[in-house]
C-alpha cells in the first residue's frame, strides 16, 4: 500500500516543519513569546561545539515542555540487555540463529530481546543487537538515551509516531530514530524484525570517495517526518532506557505534542529499494563495503564502529570470477539478517528474520553446496534478486547474550556448512 503520510526529503538537511500555520517562528529559535503560547525547546544530538558538519540539533515548538513530567523508577524487563553485557564470553565460533516465532504477545518495547552486544554504552563506543516481536501496539512511549535506533523491519508494517511527525515503515525500509527521540510505535498485524541499538556516533552517509558525488544512499532518498501532534490531557507512561537500565515515569499528557520543528536531528526512514547498487563491471566480487547504507564513524579513519551494509537485488556480471563472496576472515566482526529470499553465500539454513555472527578472525564464506555451483557454474550474466540481506558490521567483538545461546534460536549444526570440502590435489 503506498504511504500517504507526507515526508521532508534530504539527509540531514535542516528540515521546517509545521502542523498549525504560523507556529514556527522565523529569523530566530527562542523569541520571547512563541505564537499560540507553545514552548520552545532545543534537541541536541551533538555537543554544542561539535564541528559544523556533524552538529546535530532541532527546535521544536511544542504544547508544553517536555520537562514536566514525574520522577522515573526502574521498570522491569527480562530479555534487553546493554554492554558491557558479560552473560557470555565473546567466541569464536561462528553462530547462527533461526527467526523468533511471530506471534509473541507484547508490544514493541516488551518485544525486544538482545541477541548480542559489543563497546560500552556509557562510554558511547558499540551497539546492541536486539530483536524485535510485536502483537500489540505500544500505548506508552520510550525513549533511549544509551543509542539511536536503526530498526530494519523483517514481517509486517510498523506506524512509528514520534515527537517530530509520523514515519510508516515497511519490510524492505528502515527507520532510525535519534538517541532521546520519544516515540510509540502501532502495529495492525503482527511484526518482527531487528533492531542496531548505536551507543556511538550518529549514522552518517559514508564517503564516496572515486565513486563521486552520486551513488549508493543517495541523499535526498532519505524521508523526515512533517510535524504531527497530540493533543490529549490523559495519563501516559514514557520509558527510558538510561544507562542499560529501563525506567518509568508517568506524565499527565502526551509527549508527542510539538506542532512546528526545525533542525536537522530527527528520526528519518529509507527505501532501502532506492539503493545505488555499485559492483564489478570486470572481474573479482569487490569487497562489501561497496555496499554500505550508512555508518557510524570511531575514532580510528575508517574503521567504524558500525557499517549497516545491505545485499540487495543485482546483476552479477563478473568474468572469470568465484561471484559469491568468498573465504574470509576479517579484523570486523559480522552479524548478518535476512530480510527476504536467499543469500548467495548460503545454499540453505539462513532464513528470513534469523541472523548469524562471524567474529573477528572467525573463518567463513560460501557453504559447500554454493561453493560447488558458483565454482562450476557457467559465467553468463546473472540477476540475483527477490533477496534482501543485510550486516551490522563493527570494530568491536560481540558477546552473544544467555537467550543468544540457550534461548532456543541457536542453530547446533552450523560448522557443518564447512565440512566436506576436498583437500585441493597438487598432482
Ligand atoms: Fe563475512
Amino acid at each position: 500500500m503506498a504511504d500517504p503520510l507526507k515526508y521532508l526529503s534530504g539527509f540531514g538537511n535542516e528540515h521546517c516543519t509545521e502542523a498549525v500555520a504560523g507556529a514556527l517562528p522565523q529569523g530566530q529559535n527562542s523569541p520571547q513569546r512563541v505564537a499560540f503560547g507553545l514552548y520552545a525547546e532545543q534537541v541536541s544530538g551533538s555537543a554544542f561545539t561539535a564541528p559544523r558538519a556533524e552538529n546535530l540539533r532541532s527546535w521544536q515548538y511544542r504544547l508544553r515542555p517536555s520537562a514536566q513530567h514525574a520522577a522515573f523508577r526502574p521498570f522491569a524487563h527480562s530479555s534487553l540487555r546493554t554492554a558491557p553485557c558479560h552473560e557470555v564470553a565473546p567466541t569464536p565460533n561462528r553462530l547462527r540463529w533461526n527467526p523468533q516465532p511471530l506471534n509473541r504477545d507484547a508490544d514493541f518495547i516488551d518485544g525486544l530481546v538482545t541477541i548480542a552486544t559489543n563497546g560500552d554504552a556509557r562510554a558511547q563506543r558499540g551497539l546492541g543487537i536486539h530483536l524485535y516481536s510485536a502483537s500489540r501496539s505500544m500505548t506508552r512511549v520510550f525513549f533511549d538515551a544509551d543509542g539511536e535506533l536503526l530498526i530494519v523491519p523483517q514481517t509486517g508494517a510498523l506506524t512509528i509516531k514520534t515527537e517530530f511527525g509520523i514515519l510508516a515503515v515497511k519490510p524492505g525500509e528502515i527507520a532510525v530514530i535519534p538517541r532521546g527521540v520519544k516515540f510509540r510505535v502501532e502495529v495492525a498485524e503482527a511484526a518482527r524484525g531487528y533492531v542496531c541499538e548505536n551507543y556511538g556516533a550518529p549514522l552518517r552517509l559514508p564517503e564516496l570517495g572515486p565513486i563521486g558525488g552520486n551513488g549508493l544512499a543517495n541523499a535526498r532518498d532519505f524521508l523526515y517526518p512533517t510535524a504531527w501532534f497530540e493533543d490529549v490531557s490523559v495519563t501516559t507512561e514514557i520509558v527510558a532506557k538510561f544507562g542499560g537500565n529501563l525506567w518509568v515515569c508517568e506524565c499527565d499528557h502526551s509527549p508527542l505534542n510539538v506542532v512546528a520543528w526545525h533542525g536537522n536531528y530527527a528520526p528519518y526512514k529509507y527505501d532501502l529499494a532506492r539503493f545505488n547498487t555499485i559492483n564489478t563491471v570486470s572481474f573479482d566480487h569487490p569487497d562489501p563495503s561497496i555496499f554500505t547504507v550508512l555508518t557510524s564513524p570511531s575514532e580510528s579513519q575508517g574503521t567504524a564502529n558500525i557499517d549497516f551494509v545491505i545485499f540487495p537485488p543485482r546483476w552479477m556480471v563478473a568474468e572469470n570470477t568465484f561471484r559469491p563472496p568468498w573465504f574470509h576472515r576479517n579484523v570486523m566482526s559480522e552479524y548478518m539478517g535476512l530480510i527476504h529470499g536467499e543469500y548467495d553465500a548460503k545454499a540453505e539454513g539462513f532464513l528470513p528474520g534469523g541472523g548469524s555472527l562471524h567474529n573477528a578472525f572467525s573463518s567463513h564464506g560460501p557453504d559447500k553446496a554454493t561453493f560447488d555451483k558458483a565454482s562450476n557454474g557457467e559465467l553468463k550474466p546473472h540477476k540475483i534478486d527477490n533477496t534482501l540481506a543485510f550486516m551490522f558490521e563493527s570494530r568491536y567483538v560481540f558477546e552473544p547474550t544467555a537467550f543468544a545461546m540457550s534461548g532456543g534460536l541457536l542453530q547446533q549444526d552450523y560448522d557443518a556448512v564447512w565440512a566436506g570440502f576436498d583437500s585441493a590435489k597438487l598432482k
